[in-house]
């Protein structure tokens, strides 16, 4: 990291955990054992983003879609979630803000009032920002926002010209936090799979194909110098 400048440093950073399946299947082992290694290296990276003063973080865990995988397979990630829950309850001194986007009801009301809690109790956090995108779609995200537009017209708070874009961005799961730099796929595959959809309008997307568990810092660090060689436009010139 010591030879990338500071500013050229994306402010938010999101990563799709893929690759865990096939990272056990190559040595034989069930898809579960993929994703346990797959929540040791969201620890690693979460840690080292932090280190290195990445303001927001974005883990794409839980798709709205993923609710289809074998049972056996959801209820691994379930633990593995909830593991995570009851350790960030321990260890609030890491003060980081933790925000989950997407419908918290689907995990049932004993994890969604802890997830609740955690996004409360750790509000004020203003080192780094974690946000874990769980039973959370791009367009489920938008089709959320525009409910909550519907009803604010129904009840007369606000009328068609008051709908633009920054209305749109503040009434999604991310409402509040800046739009997303830079997109990390791992496992080769290349595309956004209804993540962020919104929110990486202008985001530089990056591909590897080393597998999620295997993700290294020193691969965030390619990645970073990567992002900090790119010339972002916004549609200027
Ligand atoms: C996609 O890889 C990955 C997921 C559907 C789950 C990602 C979740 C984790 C890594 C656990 C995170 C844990 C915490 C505590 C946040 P895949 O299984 O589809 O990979 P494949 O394409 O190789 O089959």
């Amino acid at each position: 990291m010591s030879n990338i400048d500071k500013n050229k440093l994306p402010v938010h950073i999101g990563f799709i955990m893929d690759g865990n399946g096939r990272w056990a299947q190559k040595r034989g082992l069930p898809r579960k054992m993929g994703h346990r290694e797959g929540a040791s290296a969201f620890r690693r990276i979460a840690r080292y983003c932090k280190k290195i003063g990445i303001k927001y973080i974005t883990f794409y865990a839980f798709s709205t879609e993923n609710w289809k995988r074998p049972a056996d397979e959801v209820n691994e990630l379930m633990r593995l979630f909830k593991e995570y829950l009851d350790e960030v309850e321990k260890y609030a001194e890491d003060k980081t803000r933790l925000i989950f986007l997407g419908d918290k009801s689907a995990f049932g009301r004993e994890m969604a009032e802890k997830m609740t809690q955690l996004e409360e109790s750790s509000r004020d956090f203003d080192e780094m920002t974690l946000m874990l995108a769980m039973n959370y779609g791009g367009r489920d995200d938008i089709v959320h926002a525009i409910k909550r537009i519907v009803s604010m017209s129904d009840s007369k708070e606000i009328s068609c010209s008051d709908i633009n874009e920054s209305l749109v961005s503040s009434l999604l799961y991310t409402g509040g936090i800046p739009d997303v730099d830079l997109i990390i796929r791992p496992s080769g595959e290349k595309r956004i799979s209804n993540f962020l959809i919104w929110q990486s309008a202008y985001a530089e997307l990056y591909f590897t194909d080393t597998l999620w568990p295997d993700f290294t810092a020193n691969e965030l660090d390619k990645a970073l110098a990567d992002f900090a060689e790119r010339s972002r436009r916004f549609g200027g010139v």
